[in-house]
């Protein structure tokens, strides 16, 4: 049996020899072109007039093509419709595609680009929340999630701590960046490679613009070099430029976007502004808290509301607030649209939360963590979230008190307390944040998955769903439930290219619930194919028996080995079994579906049962801080998860210590910075600094608790990809620790990312008071 075990992923070997292909590694096609585009270098403007004739003299250019050019509909996108693929005469934002260019080669793609002249009346950008918010330009409506009444309850607290926390945007920084080749089909129709997390919206998108039937589409995505949430909607834009080049000139059509290019033109992670307001008695119980969140959604609606959404119901992260009032509005700007990105305003919600907490704890001059114990959600009462739903199982306290014991966390506060008395150079924070993370689609509808399984006859299998491998191993988890499901050796397993040809009408690979629903669409078809199976091995096995009543409920398949449990001596293989079971015309092929059950969500009350589970941890991590120049290390993180029952241990470490790493990098390092008209400053790792190695923890502790409770998914596993990069909060509040130390009582309004620059910037404030 394979689930639960150690499997190395499927992509360990090929990564590290080069032998996986990613999009732009498939050979250049006869007659290939390549493909760009020419995009706003304006924030906000009007196009006058826009002189292509000297691009177009360019040897080697082929086409040049505007909105104009395009025979579908121009304007697309996952939620409302208002974005357009090539801009329409305005453009909202630096990077907006504007004139698509074709040509022989990439040079002569640059060459054009560098040609083309425009002439565009420049407008007043709107580039910030508050800009947007005074023009009132948002997406959406503000929406609300209540219970109780939190303004009475605040009003009558004895202490009430108010404020704006910030956090900023994060690049995706995937290493393969954007690409796609389409290829025409005869009778117009279309093949595209792209690398995309979200193939069936690949496939929308481009039958939209081109004027296509979705049948007349297929989308095919083999792997990324990493999606992070950046190719759920936006891998659509490059692959229906690609597209609308094959279908107007008829040949094969390639895009691939520099490092550079990708961070300028594609959206990030939402920056969020909160205004908070909490009240809180002396014990620091939680009596009313009311945050209004707003968000920078960028130009366009892109998934930005249903971001905000979560965001909302994380607003209280692991505590039970009675009194509450969450309020999300999201702004339009003239920035990229943003977009998901791991944790998809989670982890901007639990930030603000994590951030009340520091400052009620240094209003009653107390330790955090007891303020975070002793408003921790129940497991038999004080469990219903604010918007109605029960956390089930509730893990958080057992987490809370294993973690503290394990970290050592008591005492080691008090030694970071009586270090930072004594040192004059340095400065010292520890801090215990969790997480709860609710795991489905908010979109109650894109919680839904099929599945393709196909038994050739040598008994070897190829599996095929709509879920795309970005590296977090989706591929590795899905050929071992299949296996174990079959009963085959997890050898005969492939997982095949996911293409919409083969899986329709899929959900993107995101909310981190691919194996969870595209590895119970696997198993249901495993379980019609298994049971006929086992009809006629139960008919094989008693052929030449004394008694030959046939017993399939006695069959047992296990790593490839079949036998009837009456006369487990007589065995056959799964090879010989599925020859067998061909030659009696027994199907060897099925179909398998999975719909998440009991979540449900009223989208105009913003109340219902959304997740199907919560997957929970906390960390606690330890910094340093050079207090003359601003400089921080983290000495230790110690994490401690409740992932259920793991299918693939090894590779659920790596996800959980990849996404806490990652988090960390939003948290202290990774920021971005633009130029006043909008332009993005930071658009290469010369620049951007995402965590290295050497940024670990000097002592790093990956751990999670052993729960069969979670019967709800798939073998009682939980959803991993996404919720620890939640824990790297506890690497900021750490560090607002350490400031707090020194402040006198004061708070510190250190926002996020607390960069090595805030850091210095804050204790120079400290120092001057
Ligand atoms: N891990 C790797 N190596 N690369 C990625 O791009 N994306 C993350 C997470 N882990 C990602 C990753 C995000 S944003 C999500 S939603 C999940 O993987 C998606 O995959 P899953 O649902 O199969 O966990
Ligand atoms: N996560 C990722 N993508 C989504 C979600 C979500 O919760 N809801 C809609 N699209
Ligand atoms: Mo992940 S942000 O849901 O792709």
């Amino acid at each position: 049996m394979y689930v639960g075990k150690n499997v190395p992923h499927d992509s360990a070997r090929g990564h590290v020899t080069g032998e996986s292909v990613y999009v732009d590694d498939i050979p250049h096609l006869a007659n290939e072109l390549q493909v760009g585009y020419w995009w706003s270098p304006v924030a906000r403007g009007r196009i006058r007039a826009l002189d292509l004739a000297a691009a177009a003299m360019i040897p080697g250019v082929v086409a040049l093509y505007t909105f104009e050019d395009i025979e579908g509909g121009n304007i697309f996108g996952p939620i409302f419709q208002d974005e357009p693929l090539l801009a329409p005469g305005e453009v909202s934002y630096i990077g907006q595609p504007v004139v698509v260019i074709a040509a022989e080669t990439r040079e002569a793609v640059d060459a054009a680009r560098k040609a083309i002249v425009a002439d565009i009346e420049r407008l007043t950008p709107i580039l910030t929340i508050d800009d947007a918010v005074a023009a009132q330009s948002f997406i959406g409506t503000r929406r609300t999630i209540s219970r109780g009444n939190a303004e009475a309850a605040i009003a009558a607290a004895p202490h009430v701590v108010e404020g704006v926390f910030r956090s900023g945007g994060q690049d995706q920084f995937y290493l393969e960046s954007q690409a796609a080749i389409a290829m025409p089909d005869e009778h117009g129709a279309i093949t595209v490679h792209s690398s995309t997390q979200n193939p069936t919206e690949v496939q929308d998108v481009i039958a939209h613009v081109l004027g296509l039937s979705q049948s007349e589409v297929v989308v095919v995505a083999k792997r990324m070099g990493g999606g992070f949430g950046g190719k759920e909607c936006q891998a659509t834009h490059p692959a229906t430029i690609a597209a609308l080049v094959a279908q107007k000139t008829r040949r094969p059509a390639r895009i691939a976007f520099t490092k550079d290019e990708d961070m300028i033109v594609t959206g990030h992670r939402h920056p969020f502004q909160n205004r908070y307001r909490v009240g809180f008695d002396d014990s620091g119980h939680i009596l009313g808290m009311q945050v209004d969140f707003y968000s920078d959604g960028g130009a366009f609606a892109d998934l930005s509301t249903a971001i905000m959404a979560r965001a909302m119901c994380h607003a209280e992260n692991a505590y039970y607030i009675h009194d509450i009032e969450i309020n999300g509005t999201v702004c339009r700007t003239n920035s990229a649209p943003n977009t998901a990105m791991r944790g998809f305003g989670g982890p901007q919600g639990v930030a603000t939360m994590e951030n009340m907490v520091e400052e009620i704890a240094v209003t009653l001059g107390r330790d955090p963590f007891e303020i975070r114990r002793l408003n921790c959600y129940g497991t038999t009462d004080r469990n219903v979230t604010p918007y109605g739903a029960v956390v089930e199982n509730n893990t958080l306290p057992r987490i809370f008190d294993e973690l503290v014991a394990s970290s050592d966390y008591v005492r080691r506060r008090d030694e970071v307390l009586r270090f930072n008395r004594e040192s004059k150079t340095r400065l010292r924070g520890i801090a215990l944040t969790p997480v709860k993370f609710g795991i489905s689609f908010n979109t109650t509808f894109l919680n839904q998955a099929n599945a393709l399984v196909n038994i050739y006859r040598d008994g070897s299998v190829q599996v095929s769903t709509g879920a795309t491998e970005m590296g977090q191993g989706v591929n590795t988890k899905i050929a071992q439930l299949v296996a174990d499901e079959l009963g085959v050796e997890l050898s005969a397993v492939r997982l095949m290219i996911t293409s919409t040809e083969k899986n329709n009408n899929t959900s993107a690979t995101a909310a981190s619930t691919g194996s969870d629903i595209n590895g119970a669409a696997a198993i249901d078809a495993c379980r019609r194919l298994r049971a006929r199976l086992a009809d006629c091995a139960a008919r094989l096995l008693v052929e030449g028996e004394a008694d030959p009543s046939p017993s399939p409920e006695s069959i047992v398949v296990r790593e490839g080995v079949v036998f009837d449990s009456r006369r487990p001596a007589k065995t056959m293989t799964f090879g010989d079994l599925a020859h067998a079971a061909h030659r009696h015309r027994v199907s060897l092929g099925e179909r398998g579906y999975y719909a998440t059950p009991l979540i449900h969500w009223d989208i105009e009350k913003f109340s219902g049962r959304p997740f199907l589970y919560y997957t929970i941890g906390a960390a606690v991590s330890e910094v340093e801080i050079d207090r003359f120049t601003g400089m921080m290390r983290v000495l230790r993180s110690d994490l401690l998860m409740d992932i259920g029952r793991s299918i693939n241990p090894g590779i659920d470490r790596g996800q959980i210590t990849g996404a806490f790493v990652q988090g960390m990098g939003w948290c202290t390092t990774e920021e971005l910075r633009y130029a006043d008209d909008g332009e993005l400053l930071t658009h290469s790792p010369t620049t951007y600094k995402i965590p290295n190695i050497q940024d670990l923890p000097e002592i790093f502790s990956v751990a999670w608790i052993d729960n069969d409770t979670n019967t709800a998914n798939v073998k009682g596993s939980k959803a991993v990809g996404e919720p620890p990069l939640l824990l790297g909060i506890s690497v900021w509040a750490a560090a607002k620790q350490a400031l707090l130390s020194v402040a006198a009582g004061r708070g510190v309004p250190l926002g996020l990312p607390a960069t090595i620059e805030e850091i210095a910037v804050q204790l120079a404030t400290i120092e001057s008071v």
